[in-house]
């Protein structure tokens, strides 16, 4: 069953280059109300849990090395069908191929760092959301 919540992280790239605000803006702005928000930072080991299912993909070192390399802004996220939602809203994964006004178009630069992560289900929207936060604080 739908849970209406997806998880979100504003990647390295997004805060590095002051985009957040813009980011969180949009987000408001296409319906999604934010029920967790925190500037944190991964180490390795994080990265390389979160991206577990990823670990054979010949880019895992790097993308590991991108998403620890400074602060992130992760967040959770409420709407209706929010994960679909959400994923339109940012975009394709290459930021060359995403549509005209999703995030990944707007401020992402390549497909190493493409400025946001969504979660690719209702299952991983609340592994992902569990990863970084704790119950008392989600709203
Ligand atoms: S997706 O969104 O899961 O369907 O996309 P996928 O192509 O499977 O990519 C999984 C995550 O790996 C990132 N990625 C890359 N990082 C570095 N280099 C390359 N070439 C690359 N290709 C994909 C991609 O941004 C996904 O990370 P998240 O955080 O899920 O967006």
């Amino acid at each position: 069953m739908a849970t209406n919540r997806t998880f979100t992280m504003l990647k390295p790239d997004a805060v590095e280059n002051g985009h957040i605000g813009a980011i969180l803006e949009k987000i408001n702005a296409s319906g999604f109300r934010i029920v967790a928000l925190k500037l944190t930072q991964m180490t390795i080991a994080d990265a390389q849990e979160f991206y577990a299912i990823h670990k054979e993909r010949p880019f895992f070192g790097e993308l590991v090395e991108f998403m620890t390399r400074g602060p992130i802004v992760a967040a959770i996220l409420e709407k209706e069908n929010a994960v679909e939602d959400f994923r339109t809203l940012i975009g394709a994964t290459n930021p060359a191929e995403a549509a005209e006004g999703t995030i990944r178009k707007l401020f992402a630069k390549s497909i190493g760092e493409n400025a946001v992560h969504g979660s690719d289900s209702d299952e991983n929207a609340a592994i992902e959301g569990a990863f970084h936060f704790s119950g008392r604080e989600m709203f």
